[in-house]
């Protein structure tokens, strides 16, 4: 492979991802399993590490997900909140269980918990008192949701017993029980609101309620896995998590200490279908050493520690029939077929539709109406049809014809080369591509547009208010708030997150343009590199792709987005209205090319800045950030607290090692 086709495929998994993130933690609706996540999400770490000098800070793996809500207060978490590494067969696990045993000759145990899906949690208690409760966020920072946890029944406000620390933490995980989540979303149905997918959003979306109340209403669960503080009871992790039980927490019973891997591969066999008669959701095992000293000796990657390990369990089957095919149109304008399906329990929930994905899948599958199929549901998330039972078929049963047209607005589909996905050319005509950009505009990693959302979109849309995203500009407040369930002061909060919407930097508004391939990361390239929005619209292809990281793909997007005349007219339209279209004064003023050319890794902590504001001092002056070391990294940016591997590679490799003020001078 050549090096710009492992950047662009780089680019591309991290485009994906981001906007899989953004499906499942903004919109709540994920699209693809947790399996499919984890695969193209593993598929870019080795991408990654192995070309360490496409290292970006922001991309998808440079984070565990984050569910922060400006709503609420951000606190930093006193331990970062990291997350395990997945298994999927029991040679990962052995594998797991050999990389352990190298680092030490002890001999250990193991304990196996069910691995909970809910939304996690982390508990602060001072004196037996419970003194705050923050959800993971982005691991470092969360939301402070103590009024709202506050309300749990089963989490304990003042604990029972003595024998706790003065000050601990406790973690794990909130989880909306079926027989809760079926009564919820029955009323929700009767109400005319959407449905929660499955418990997991459920429970995080109650969580995130801004009326506590709300939340004691819906009976939400807490099971606790992990303590962390000093001073705590014991060695054992087991043992810790029976002490907390005897101050007031719900501990779950079924945690089981293992001798060896043997013992923990009866355990997860044991739990593969009895999992099912639990009342709340579990998608796997986690698996830890007990010795908190061990624990410790083993340490933990920047991500996930090395003494617990994650098995998920492979998603349950269902057979049924299949009823008829309808298809969505996307806002990319991607046609989705969706199968429509005689309704099917599986995995504790009822299945009436599954995706297609495209035509090939179809084909492939040989799909014919009135099949009977088989569904295939990853955590509780829109199912699959994973195979088809061809001998039941009847001998005059239609083939799954994909179809020719747009079921929007009529127009004949295309198909580019190389790509899976039948499209809609009618961007700016197809009603469901013309909200969807709009949609994606108003976004909380776009312009962050307070108060609008999809369902006011659609109504602005409907009512012929908006056509496109500059028409947002021109709402006046009467004609919001005549709009079914709004009024004046939702009106008011619109145009005023509308006005402030102004200030949003460029590298926002360049992403919310919703130019294809041009996710955040691509955008904030962009907008580094080429400082305005004239720059980029009349840059050449060559000029784009001369730039590190753009490839012809990206390039040739950009090039096509700006040579419809609609989008230059549209663009020039936000201008007069007052958006951002070049990069900011102090941006500007800190760019400098000192850098150009050096790939440095940094490592460990610093005092002056923090490890953020130091690889965008990198950034902004012409130099990349990698991850890892290779003989082609040009420093190596120690802080304190370095690992002593990296040093010594460092050392190996004869990579100069320099400090945070070596640095400073360096750019200064
Ligand atoms: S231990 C540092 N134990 O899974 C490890 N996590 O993928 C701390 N989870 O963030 C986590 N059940 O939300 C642990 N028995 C269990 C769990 C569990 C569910 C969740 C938790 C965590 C995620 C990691």
């Amino acid at each position: 492979m050549t090096t710009k086709n492992i950047q662009e495929q780089i680019a591309e998994l991290r485009h994906q991802l981001d906007e899989h993130n953004y499906n499942y933690y903004v919109l709540s609706h994920p699209s693809i399993s947790d399996y499919e996540f984890d695969i193209l999400l593993k598929e870019l770490e080795k991408l990654e590490a192995e070309n360490p000098e496409f290292f970006d800070s922001n991309s998808p793996t440079q984070r565990v997900g984050s569910d922060l809500n400006k709503e609420f207060e951000q606190v930093r978490h006193q331990y970062p909140m990291l997350s395990l590494s997945n298994s999927y067969s029991e040679e990962e696990l052995r594998d797991f269980d050999q990389k352990i045993r190298k680092l030490t000759d002890q001999n250990f145990e193991y304990v196996c918990e069910l691995k909970y899906d809910g939304t996690s949690i982390s508990l602060q208690y001072k004196n037996g008192i419970l003194f705050r409760a923050i959800t993971r966020g982005d691991g470092t920072l969360g939301d402070d949701v103590t009024a709202n946890v506050k309300t749990i029944r089963s989490i304990p406000l003042k604990l029972k017993g003595t024998g706790f620390p003065d000050e601990f933490e406790i973690r794990g995980e909130i989880l909306l029980p079926f027989s809760e989540f079926e009564r919820i979303n029955q009323d929700r149905e009767e109400e005319g609101e959407a449905p929660f997918a499955n418990p997991r959003n459920a429970a995080s979306g109650t969580l995130k309620s801004q009326k506590s109340s709300v939340v004691a209403e819906r009976k939400l669960d807490a099971y606790f896995y992990y303590m962390l503080g000093e001073n705590l009871p014991t060695d054992g992790h087991l043992e810790n998590m029976m002490a907390a039980r005897e101050w007031g927490f719900k501990i779950s019973p079924d945690t089981e200490k293992c001798g060896n891997i043997d013992e923990v591969v009866t355990f997860i066999r044991k739990w593969n279908q009895k999992r099912y008669d639990l009342p709340v959701a579990t998608d796997g095992i986690v698996i830890k050493v007990n010795s908190l000293s061990l624990q410790q000796y083993l340490g933990t990657t920047a991500k996930s520690p090395r003494w617990a390990i994650a098995y998920k369990y492979k998603a349950e089957q269902a057979s049924t029939i299949l009823q008829s095919v309808s298809y969505q149109v996307g806002r990319t304008g991607a046609v989705t077929p969706v199968a429509n399906l005689d309704p099917v329990l599986l995995a504790g929930t009822t299945v009436k539709r599954a995706s297609l994905h495209n035509a090939d899948i179809i084909k492939n599958l040989d799909l014919h109406m009135g099949d009977t199929v088989f569904v295939e549901k990853g955590g509780e998330i829109i199912p699959k049809i994973v195979g088809v039972d061809a001998t039941t078929r009847h001998p005059m049963a239609q083939a799954v014809d994909f179809i020719r047209n747009c079921p929007e607005c009529g127009t004949a589909l295309i198909r580019k080369e190389g790509e899976a996905a039948h499209y809609c050319p009618n961007e700016d005509g197809c009603p469901p591509q013309i909200k969807g950009k709009m949609e994606h505009f108003i976004g909380r990693k776009a312009m962050n547009i307070d108060g609008l959302g999809a369902e006011t979109i659609d109504l602005l849309y409907n009512e012929g208010l908006i056509r496109n995203i500059a028409d947002l500009y021109e709402l006046r407040k009467e004609q919001i708030s005549q709009l079914e369930r709004l009024g004046d002061k939702s009106a008011e909060r619109i145009l005023k997150s509308l006005d402030e919407s102004r200030l949003v930097p460029f590298e926002k508004v360049l992403f919310a343009l919703g130019i294809r391939f041009v996710g955040e990361t691509v955008a904030k390239i962009l907008a580094n590199r080429l400082i305005n929005i004239e720059t980029i619209e009349s840059a050449s292809l060559e000029e784009l792709t001369a730039i590190d990281e753009i490839g012809g793909r990206i390039a040739e997007s950009v090039r096509l987005y700006f040579s419809n005349q609609g989008n230059i007219q549209l663009v020039e339209r936000l201008k007069e209205k007052g958006l951002q279209m070049q990069i900011d004064e102090e941006s500007l003023a800190n760019r400098s090319e000192k850098l150009s050319g050096l790939t440095i890794i940094i490592s460990g902590t610093f005092e002056k800045n923090s490890r953020d504001d130091l690889k965008k001092m990198i950034e902004q002056n012409g130099g990349k950030n990698v991850s890892s070391i290779s003989k082609n990294t040009s420093y190596l940016l120690a802080g304190n607290n370095i690992g002593p591997s990296k040093l010594e590679k460092a050392e190996k490799l004869n990579i100069p090692i320099i400090s945070e003020d070596d640095f400073l001078k360096m750019i200064d």
